[in-house]
């Protein structure tokens, strides 16, 4: 199975991820090691460090993308945004300036602030999906709001939302608490997609292969090509089908028999 990747700082020199043509180069090499055949590049855009206009992006991305056929990297690049949210986020979009996951601007990768979940968080997502818009969750699982009331997922992707779990998240990278939240995540069928959210060689590295594996292991192929698809699907602005999602507190504690 190829892979997907929807998230992704390898496009050089533009924020905290690919330093350089010759690091972005050698990370597109271990995508490719890793079966990844697609990339959605998604350099931060206004999170307060980096800008990345959306014409900037279009542009480097042509140019990575021309890189990578000079050097023999068979991987297809995609121009998008980690879109951070911010009160501004509307203008942007009327301003032309953000990018969506898909060419028919239905799919938007939409990153919190770390430590919460804004209060206007709400609002702002009744905004995007009254406009015919579906904000994909970045890493969830890695957000100090969901990690205090996991619930406060189930009641985003009710609203509308999807999720988009790190891969490197499910594998301990991030620690146990983090894997922990992003296995109850999956469980409670409130994680849709893996991307690597890769920045460099040494922590945030690709995993996504591991992560597979893993998803294999405990869900069985079809989660794993579920997953891939639904990857598909956004990347081409096709429906993404919502299962039946569960409370995170509503899922069953694991059982002990024979103790006594
Ligand atoms: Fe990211």
């Amino acid at each position: 199975m190829k892979l997907i990747d929807l998230h992704c700082h390898i496009l050089p020199g533009v924020d905290d991820g690919a330093k350089d043509r010759p690091m972005a180069l050698e990370m597109a090499r271990a995508a490719v090691d890793q079966d990844i055949s697609h990339i959605l590049l998604t350099p931060h855009h206004m999170d307060g460090h980096y800008t990345n206009h959306k014409i900037d992006v279009i542009k480097n991305t042509g140019a990575f993308q021309q890189d990578l056929i000079d050097n023999d990297i068979p991987l297809k690049v995609f121009p998008g945004q980690e879109v951070h949210l911010t009160g501004d986020l509307l203008k942007a979009i009327f301003d032309d300036d953000i990018l969506f996951m898909d060419s028919g601007n239905r799919y938007l990768l939409l990153e919190f602030p770390h430590n919460e979940v804004p209060e206007y968080a709400e609002n702002m997502i009744f905004e995007l999906t009254s406009r015919g818009v579906t904000p994909v969750l970045a890493h969830p699982e890695r957000n100090q709001g969901f990690q205090k009331d996991p619930d406060r997922l189930y009641s985003f992707v009710e609203m509308g939302c999807l999720a988009q779990l790190t891969s490197s998240s499910y594998l301990g990278v991030f620690g146990k608490d983090v894997q922990t939240l992003t296995e109850k995540i999956i469980k409670a069928n409130l994680g849709f997609v893996f991307a690597s959210d890769a920045h460099n060689f040494k922590g945030r590295r690709f995993m996504m292969r591991e992560a597979f594996d893993k998803l294999t292991e405990q869900h069985g192929a079809a989660t794993a090509e579920r997953f891939n698809q639904n990857a598909k699907n956004i990347l081409n602005g096709d429906d993404v089908e919502i299962g039946d999602i569960k409370r995170i507190s509503e899922l069953k504690k694991k059982k002990f028999f024979g103790l006594f």
